[in-house]
């Protein structure tokens, strides 16, 4: 059981498998990078959820690696869970594996850290449970992650004032 008023990270894992289909390639026969994020969205914003036990809007794509292309036919595997949060903001780490089904040769072909803040039924953000690292990974990631924000702040600090 996970620390009162807390989470671990584990309880936030979402796993999904799917196989690229001709009408999500692109004109080189590989997975289309929309339609990628599309899937990291929503494994990422489960994982949120998972954490949160709230609904949970996207706030800021922190980073994306596009680190191979992926074929039609072979199968990706998505796996995400919250690496860090603020008082009502929850960032996750996403990242896909590419998979040749007919050799079963894996490759890591995209990491992502997303930026999601939970909201109460009114649509006002709301208090998250801190989360627990465990894993040497999960601890690196959540000991960069005060900093992480930190330079999330400053970026848009930088950028023209935006209203909606
Ligand atoms: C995200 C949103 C709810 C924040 O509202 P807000 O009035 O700025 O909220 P607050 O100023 O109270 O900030 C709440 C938290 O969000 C964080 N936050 C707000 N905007 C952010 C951004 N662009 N990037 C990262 N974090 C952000 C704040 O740092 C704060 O975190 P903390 O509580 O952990 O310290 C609002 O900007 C929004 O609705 N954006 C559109 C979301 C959307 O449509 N997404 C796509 C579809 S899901």
């Amino acid at each position: 059981m996970s620390p009162r008023g807390k989470k671990y990270c584990r309880e936030s894992r979402v796993t999904k498998t799917s196989v690229v289909l001709p009408p999500d390639a692109n004109t080189h026969g590989t997975l289309f990078g929309g339609k990628m994020m599309s899937y990291v969205d929503e494994v990422a914003s489960i994982s949120a959820m998972r954490h949160a036990r709230t609904s949970v809007v996207t706030a800021y794509i922190d980073s994306v690696q596009f680190l191979c292309p992926v074929r039609v036919g072979q199968a990706v595997t998505l796996e995400s869970f919250v690496c860090w949060t603020g008082r009502t903001s929850l960032e996750v780490y996403v990242k896909v594996q590419a998979e040749d089904l007919r050799t079963g040769e894996q490759k890591l072909c995209l990491t992502s850290l997303l930026v999601f803040v939970a909201l109460d039924e009114n649509g006002t953000p709301v208090a998250v449970p801190k989360v627990v690292a465990e894993s040497p990974f999960e601890q690196a990631l959540f000991a960069d992650g005060d900093g992480r924000a930190q330079r999330r702040l400053k970026r848009q600090s930088l950028m023209p004032e935006s209203t909606c």
